[in-house]
């Protein structure tokens, strides 16, 4: 059964790994999941698991708080910190061990919750890039497995002492490009085009860790003005925008159109438009708040592929006193510098799908 749990955790199609109660955490990162209570009453008593093991625990009738980080060979030591005030758990230092299902019991409160661990890589076109299995060496009865959106593209199994990568797949799109390494199942694809963007997952016996390997453009866009990111689709099968280093969904296209405005204590409200044809995404009136990582993924009957744009927004200047014309001037000048860059920038992406496109994600 927890077999069957897992995998229909991870390869279900990319929706409905995506759904609501996921979130992603940074490998290395710390993640708070929010109990949503803003106090612990009286007669409270609050239990966290992970799958089926008890991990954290507070009974406000005794007064006792507890952590059982020596669960499951000591996977959690260190690493959890309960809220006396919330009864919200944050687990520092998250790894491929750590993603999965937490649940949270407490009177009157069940709640699931998803939490997916990923890993930034960087790379340009014709590099080689390497995918991290976060494994120093593998053991006996381990079985990895490398999945491309919905595709197995390699696999070792130790048991039956095979590894096999299957270039084949996806019209050869990783033909001669895949070397798996067979200390630590890490998988490096060697000269990277765009049509390696995409989402990719490892799999370790119940365990995962996802990728994303995107084209990424860089726009500048001074505070208070409007940006459109470009799906360069004409149409829109399935498509999701994500932001920030929680990849938090803000917008999807499937049957119909959806803007999450609540998402990340409602920081895009008010500010974004999906064109109903294209998919694109306008962001109105940007502020810094706004800066930092999109990821678009398509999810279409006949294509997938990642984009990913990265914004900077300019804070507007404050000053005062004679030099302020002269400021107003300069900025001015960088405004229209950013817009030609901007334009340029966007018409040489546009060829690199083509050409020579730098295919990386970034850090946050
Ligand atoms: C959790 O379930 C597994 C089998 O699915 C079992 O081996 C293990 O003992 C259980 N752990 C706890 C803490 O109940
Ligand atoms: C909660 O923990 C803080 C320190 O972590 C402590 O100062 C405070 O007294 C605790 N509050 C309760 C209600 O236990
Ligand atoms: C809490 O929810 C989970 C999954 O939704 C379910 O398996 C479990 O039995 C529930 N527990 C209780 C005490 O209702
Ligand atoms: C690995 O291979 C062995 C021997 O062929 C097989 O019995 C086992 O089911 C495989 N393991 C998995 C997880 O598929
Ligand atoms: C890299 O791939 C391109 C096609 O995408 C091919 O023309 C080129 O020969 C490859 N380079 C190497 C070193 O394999
Ligand atoms: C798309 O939006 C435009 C205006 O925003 C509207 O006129 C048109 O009917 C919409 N098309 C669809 C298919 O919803
Ligand atoms: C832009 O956002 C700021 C707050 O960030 C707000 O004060 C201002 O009214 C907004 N401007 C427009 C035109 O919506």
């Amino acid at each position: 059964m927890f077999h069957r749990l897992w995998f229909c955790l991870c390869l279900c199609r990319l929706v409905g790994v995506f759904g609501d109660e996921r979130k992603f955490v940074k490998m290395g990162n710390s993640v708070t999941i929010n109990s949503g209570l803003t106090e612990i009453i009286n007669d409270d008593h609050i239990q966290w698991t992970f799958y089926n093991a008890s991990i954290a625990n507070i009974n406000k009738q005794i007064n006792s708080m507890t952590v059982f980080d020596d669960v499951l060979d000591g996977r959690f030591r260190d690493r959890l910190k309960l809220d006396n005030q919330t009864g919200s758990l944050t687990i520092t230092d998250f790894r491929m061990k750590h993603g999965g299902r937490y649940n949270l019991q407490s009177n009157n409160m069940n709640n699931t919750f998803i939490i997916l661990v990923y890993d930034d890589i960087s790379m340009k076109e014709g590099d080689s890039v390497t995918l991290n299995s976060d494994l120093t060496e593998i053991m006996d009865g381990d079985r990895i497995q490398w999945v491309f959106f919905n595709t197995y593209i390699a696999e070792i199994n130790v048991t039956a002492n095979s590894m096999e990568v299957y270039d084949d797949v996806l019209d050869g799109r990783f033909r001669d490009r895949l070397k798996l390494d067979k200390q630590t199942g890490s998988l490096t694809i060697t000269n990277t085009t765009t049509e390696h963007a995409g989402v990719y997952l490892v799999l370790i016996n119940r365990m995962g860790i996802y990728f994303f390997l995107a084209v990424c453009d860089e726009i500048s866009v001074m505070e208070g003005d409007s940006v459109t990111l470009n799906s360069d689709l004409t149409e829109t099968d399935k498509i999701e925008w994500r932001f920030g280093t929680g990849i938090d969904k803000i917008a999807e296209v499937t049957n119909s159109m959806t803007v999450y405005y609540d998402a990340l204590g409602g920081r895009f409200r008010d500010r974004l438009k999906l064109d109903n044809q294209t998919g694109s995404l306008t962001i109105t009136n940007i502020t810094t708040k706004h800066a930092g990582r999109y990821l678009l993924l398509i999810i279409g009957s006949k294509f997938e592929s990642v984009k990913m744009f990265r914004i900077s927004v300019y804070d507007s200047v404050h000053c005062c006193g004679p030099t302020e014309a002269v400021i107003r001037l300069v900025l001015s000048a960088l405004v229209g510098v950013a817009t030609v860059i901007l334009l340029v920038y966007d018409i040489r992406s546009r060829r690199a799908e083509q050409h020579q496109a730098h295919i990386h994600t970034s850090e946050t």
